[in-house]
């Protein structure tokens, strides 16, 4: 199956003015369609990319992943329908509801909602942010990435891997059993983490510029209790990012400079360190697992462990003096 990104997803909530206010003044994402029991958001030039509805509910309710097209999905949902999995197809009102040509939905092993769907809408008009960001990392790379928690990740794992296709990008089994996959050359589109408990751990969306995340953290900062994971830098992403509660119950990780892989020569390996070089202190995690995982940010920072910065063009500039010696030799000609 080929599975092109994560392109939607919807979700649940009993406090949709709280979600208004968080998705644009904090998230900086644009509300469109707004009805009684719901409101869309835009996070690029799509016509949406959240779905928030007010079902009394918390978490989400779908996730979208976008195939290359009509031929695409009826081949997924042959393949899926061999195996032995009941797929549900044949509705032109949800595909509208959805802003897609076409969509097929059902159920991975822990219950999650999954969809796929070939041909977004675009929206005529300019993404206009909710607050001043430059704008979110999308296009080929699909929204963000969502991560689930499952009560035990061998029972999932393999529906997203055997009958989905998702590929392995690497894994930790400290401080927490976590399991990162790919489908496109973002390290991950889609991860699981051993909770015990079946959900929705966060979605991450990739801001273009690295103040857009610092702003969103003075902002996350000054609502009380609303940071999940302090600012820090991811060991296998390289993401700089914080974590802040949505009013859903699960978290958005809000980030800048995730790398790019060659899915084609990708070899996953174990992360050794824990999920982050430094920062991301975990108010989610009990506190035995919290001093682990900082125990292990103080061995990758004892072992000089550090990556390269991943930049867009256009939004850095090269500096000069990077060694005195170099520079008065190319000055002297
Ligand atoms: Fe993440």
């Amino acid at each position: 199956m080929n599975i092109l990104s994560l392109g939607y997803v919807g979700i649940s909530t009993d406090r949709l003015d709280d979600w208004l206010d968080y998705g644009v003044n904090l998230l900086g994402l644009q509300q469109v369609d707004r009805s009684r029991r719901g409101v869309a958001f835009r996070m690029d030039d799509r016509l949406q990319r959240l779905h928030v509805e007010d079902d009394g509910l918390e978490g989400c309710r779908f996730f979208g992943w976008e195939l290359p097209g009509a031929e695409a999905l009826d081949h997924a949902a042959a393949e899926l329908e061999t195996q032995g999995i009941k797929v549900n197809r044949g509705y032109p009102a949800l595909a509208a509801q959805r802003r897609v040509a076409d969509l097929i939905y059902f159920f991975d092993p822990a219950g999650n909602r999954v969809e796929l769907f070939h041909e977004a809408q675009v929206a005529d008009t300019p993404f206009s942010p909710g607050r001043a960001i430059s704008g979110f990392r999308t296009g080929p790379l699909g929204l963000g990435h969502v991560v689930l928690t499952a009560e035990r990740i061998e029972d999932i794992l393999p529906f997203y891997r055997d009958v989905l296709g998702f590929q392995l990008s690497d894994y930790a089994l400290r401080p927490f059993k976590a399991f990162f996959l790919h489908v496109n050359a973002r390290h991950h589109s889609l991860a699981f983490v051993e909770t015990g408990r079946k959900g929705v751990h966060h979605l991450m969306m990739e801001l273009m510029n690295f103040d857009d995340v610092g702003q969103g953290y003075d902002l996350a900062t000054m609502r009380s209790g609303n940071i999940g994971a302090t600012l820090g830098r991811h060991t296998n992403d390289f993401m700089t990012s914080f974590y802040s509660w949505t009013p859903s119950k699960f978290m958005v990780e809000y980030g800048w400079g995730g790398r790019e892989i060659d899915p084609a020569a990708w070899q996953p390996e174990e992360l050794v360190y824990g999920p982050s070089l430094w920062g991301h202190d975990r108010t989610w995690l009990d506190d035995a697992r919290r001093a682990e995982a900082r125990e292990m940010r103080l061995d990758a920072a004892r072992a000089g462990r550090r990556e390269r910065v991943q930049v867009l063009e256009g939004n850095h500039s090269v500096m000069s003096g990077q060694c005195a010696w170099w520079d008065a030799m190319k000055r002297s000609g």
